[in-house]
């Protein structure tokens, strides 16, 4: 596996790779890599040679008041297991070579980037579409990994792709998670034992809704009532949001039709974390992916 560091090697060695008709796939990532990001990769490398790696923790993704400083880096740990994962390229580049003096553009994909984690977290999908966006320019991949845990992420980045003509294809692959159903995070790390525990309270509740909705339930405020149930049953987790919206518009649906998610987020402690389950209509019946 090569790393790179720089913005002109990286287009340079994918070009080469366009030039000889190879399909390029890239796998963005912020690093601390868990089974998750392996799921990813692991797709990736199925259908792709080469597959590109890129951990770049994403200063204009964070708030001021967020965790960018005490974000998980794990380099070293990282760099191995790309390297048994059969990765090519490990894209790493440095604040300064991907933001240098005088960056003044921002994309955002309107609309959708307000809402939910946009709102409490302002600033946030403008940041991740921006560095997505300048990826995508740099690798020019056929095909680009994101994972469903970041529901809203996906669906934003997929716009951007249509809205911009871009060449990628995005690619949405499942949620990885731990066997008692919390979702992989590189912020799981953040948690002590105690919140560790009170932390399956999200996946729990997503799973009442299932139940619910397993049950005949079809009425989102009543699947948002289950769902409150079970979080403020468990007194260590506040919950931020929880929403039941329309897949393409992240508008709220007042009972379930076609294709939904249930959006979760809550903090323990100091620790935010979102989760999520995709709702998926047909003929008649719902099926509940979480
Ligand atoms: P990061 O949080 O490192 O996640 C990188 C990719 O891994 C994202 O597409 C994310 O959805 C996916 N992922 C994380 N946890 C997962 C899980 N439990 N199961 C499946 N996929 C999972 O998301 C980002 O970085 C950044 O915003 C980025 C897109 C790299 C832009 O900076």
């Amino acid at each position: 596996m090569e790393i790179i560091r720089t913005i002109s090697w990286m287009s340079q060695v994918a070009r080469g790779a366009h030039a000889k008709e190879r399909i390029v796939g890239l796998v963005p990532t912020m690093g601390a890599l868990h089974e998750g990001h392996f799921s990813l990769i692991r797709a990736a490398r199925s259908e792709c040679s080469p597959v590109v790696v890129s951990i770049f923790v994403n200063p204009k993704q964070f708030g001021p008041s967020e965790d960018f400083k005490k974000y998980p880096r794990a380099f070293e740990a990282d760099r191995a297991a790309l390297e048994n994962l059969g990765v090519d390229y490990l894209f790493a580049p440095t604040p300064e070579e991907m933001y240098p003096r005088g960056f003044r553009t921002t994309v955002a994909v309107e609309g959708l980037n307000e809402k939910l984690e946009g709102r409490s977290r302002p600033g946030h999908f403008q940041g991740v579409t921006t560095v997505v966006l300048k990826l995508l320019e740099i690798v020019q991949p056929n095909r680009a990994y994101f994972g469903r845990k970041d529901a809203q992420q996906a669906r934003i980045i997929r716009q951007m792709a249509l809205d911009l003509n871009l060449a990628t294809q995005i690619v949405v692959r499942p949620i990885l998670r731990e066997p008692d159903g919390l979702a992989l995070s590189s912020r799981n790390v953040y948690l002590n034992a105690d919140e560790r525990r009170a932390a399956t309270a999200l996946y729990r509740s997503l799973e009442a809704a299932h139940e619910e909705i397993a049950a005949g339930e079809r009425t989102a405020a009543r699947l948002l009532a289950a769902i409150r149930r079970v979080i403020d049953s468990e007194p260590g987790v506040a919950l931020d949001y929880a929403e039941i919206v329309d897949a393409e518009t992240l508008e709220p649906v007042v009972s379930l039709r076609g294709e939904c998610l249930i959006l979760l987020a809550a903090t323990l402690g100091k620790t935010r974390l979102i989760d999520n389950a995709l709702i998926e209509q047909s003929n008649g019946n719902f099926r509940v992916t979480l």
